[in-house]
């Protein structure tokens, strides 16, 4: 198993993303575990971006139940329709939230949360089995380009478990 990361953090955010997915891949297939695999996952994705939060949250019981994350204390679990993760859960679609105080319903885990993206993790039914949150502690600063690799991080993440 591959024990560092290798990632240019002065590279363009799409190269740093681009460097990090296949490590990630890798990382991964040579463990069974999904909440190892979260956790590592999660460590590359803090280290190599500085995310203020950045966590996942994992379909059991009919709600959304906190998994490995890096970042401050987070709420443990969320119905679905409830905050972007709820919402997330329920269209079964990714949202960007350039301002967290616009987004109806918001759940603010920590007042110093500003903007966040959220996208699902599909099973092969394209059920929802779990979701990707990454919070910033800056207003606006998600995109598509972030859209466009978390959702590719999200396939990674079904291949092996879902
Ligand atoms: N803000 C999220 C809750 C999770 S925390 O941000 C870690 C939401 O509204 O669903």
């Amino acid at each position: 198993m591959a024990e560092s990361l290798s990632v240019n953090i002065a590279a363009t955010k799409a190269e740093r993303y681009e460097a990090l997915l296949p490590q990630i891949d890798a990382l991964i297939s040579g463990e069974t575990n999904l909440v190892a695999n979260l956790a590592n996952i999660m460590a590359c994705l803090k280290t190599t971006f500085g995310f203020f939060w950045v966590g996942a949250y994992v379909v059991q019981d009919n709600q959304l139940i906190l998994g490995p994350f890096q970042g401050p204390l987070a709420c443990t679990r969320i119905n679905k329709g409830k905050g972007v993760c709820g919402t997330v859960w329920e269209k079964g679609e990714s949202i960007i939230v350039p301002n967290v105080d616009e987004f109806p319903g918001h759940i603010a885990c920590s007042s110093d949360s500003k903007s966040e993206i959220v996208v699902p993790v599909f099973n092969s039914k394209k059920e929802v089995t779990m979701i990707i949150d990454v919070d910033s502690n800056a207003l606006n600063d998600f995109d598509t380009t972030d859209q466009v690799y978390l959702e590719k991080l999200a396939a990674i993440i079904a291949k092996y478990h879902f």
